[in-house]
């Protein structure tokens, strides 16, 4: 029989709710942390609980650490894997690789970026047509990978290659798809995609290290702190990371923030005459609909966050998507309102693990949106939009404008 936690996970899951999840969440906050001690997971969902967790000395990241991971690795005699991104890793391997990288992260590498930014987004937005065209394919999707590619001195005719890598890479980040009817077809295609794609990285660190340009792979190539330098394993993973957490996440922030403007039409005139809006309108749709919906944890040690016992060892899932709409933290939580006060939110994150793209996120968002607002002023939803399965980073696939 299913328990009232697993029902509501269950729900949670179902890719007919994926349009509009957030009554399931609001059900899920409501009802309280739920926990599965059987999955050794417990599951938060209210914007304090969430907090904490993210704050907490004892959360990790390395997935490693799990039970569940433990037990999997004893019971198939595996080894522990090679190198992974930071993104999970703990201290002190994650201080001394995010301390590398963000040194050639720095912003005045983001802001080179500008100029070429405005020249993408205007030569796709030419190319949308005077009939209903659709955003993601025309817009949100080729945007974020050439501005990565750019970033990494990726040539310009590879970048439809790193396109569909991307795409594959970006379901295996998700930790439901495996209960959502992933096929093992599918799961061979995000294998070769990935192998694919460290090769290619690797010849390209090869070309760079021969021939260093003025490019984030050179600098992280160069880069180097009292003589430790990132190893060629480490420089792919880190490649892999930027291209994975910086592809479909940018995708949906742009998406996301189009459709709650198009659903509040004097939100998009607004922002199309006054450009400067840009910035609320981009916080208010990391809170009101975040591209990254949820985000996990690691017990390090046996954890109290609120009112429950978290063993050491279990899975915390922290619903920041669910905790952006907690009306005890804000007012008409349910509201889309770039206007309202200060705008918190945790969609970039919190703490040791805080989004290293923010930054140039917020950077191609802003060109983006402000962009599309003013160069079609009379523009309306053409068709109800259509979600990916996906629920971690949950998105559209196709969002249709009539300019
Ligand atoms: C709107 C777009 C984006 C969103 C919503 C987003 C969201 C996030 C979130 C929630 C985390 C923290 C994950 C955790 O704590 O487990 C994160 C980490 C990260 N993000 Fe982003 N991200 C975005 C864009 C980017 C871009 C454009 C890049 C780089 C090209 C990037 C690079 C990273 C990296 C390197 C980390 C790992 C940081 C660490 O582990 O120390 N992100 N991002």
């Amino acid at each position: 029989m299913t328990t009232v936690a697993e029902g509501l996970l269950l729900e949670l899951l179902d890719p007919a709710n994926r349009a509009d999840p957030y009554p399931t969440y609001r059900r899920i906050r409501e009802r309280g942390p739920l926990q599965l001690p059987e999955a050794h997971v417990a599951v938060f969902s209210t914007f304090a609980e969430c907090d904490a967790v993210l704050r907490h000395p004892s959360s990790c990241s390395d997935r490693m650490k799990s039970t569940l991971a433990q037990r999997h690795m004893a019971e198939h005699d595996a080894e522990p894997r090679g190198a992974t991104s930071f993104l999970f890793l703990d201290a002190p391997d994650h201080t001394r690789l995010r301390g590398l990288v963000s040194k050639a992260f720095v912003p005045k590498v983001i802001n080179a970026l500008e100029p070429d930014i405005r020249t993408l987004v205007d030569g796709l937005l030419d190319q949308a047509s005077d009939g209903p065209f659709d955003a993601i394919a025309g817009l949100a999707y080729p945007l974020p990978v050439a501005v990565i590619c750019r970033l990494l001195g990726v040539p310009i005719e590879d970048e439809p290659k790193f396109r569909d890598a991307s795409a594959l890479l970006a379901q295996a980040l998700d930790p439901f798809m495996a209960m959502t009817g992933e096929t093992s077809e599918l799961f061979d295609q995000q294998m070769a995609a990935g192998r694919w794609l460290a090769d290619y990285l690797r010849d390209l660190i090869a070309q760079r290290r021969r021939r260093p340009g003025d490019d984030l792979m050179s600098a992280l190539i160069q880069v180097e702190e009292s003589g430790v330098q990132l190893t060629e394993d480490e420089i792919v993973a880190t490649c892999d990371l930027l291209l994975i957490a910086g592809h479909e996440t940018t995708v949906n922030l742009i998406a996301n923030a189009i459709l709650a403007m198009l659903r509040h039409p004097q939100q998009w005139t607004a922002l199309g005459g006054e450009p400067g809006r840009v910035s609320r309108v981009i916080e208010e749709t990391m809170r009101y609909d975040p591209p990254v919906q949820l985000v996990s944890r690691i017990a390090g040690a046996d954890m109290t966050i609120g009112d429950v016992e978290v063993p050491n060892g279990d899975t915390m899932l922290l619903l920041v998507a669910a905790a952006h709409r907690d009306p005890g933290v804000f007012d008409r939580a349910d509201e889309f309102d770039p206007d309202r006060g200060a705008i918190r939110h945790l969609g970039f994150g919190k703490g040791p693990h805080f989004c290293l793209g923010a930054p140039l996120a917020r950077l191609e968002a802003s060109v983006a949106l402000s962009a599309i607002t003013a160069r079609f002023p009379q523009a309306h939803l053409a068709a109800d939009p259509v979600y990916k399965p996906n629920l971690t980073l949950r998105g559209m696939s196709t969002l249709f404008v009539a300019p």
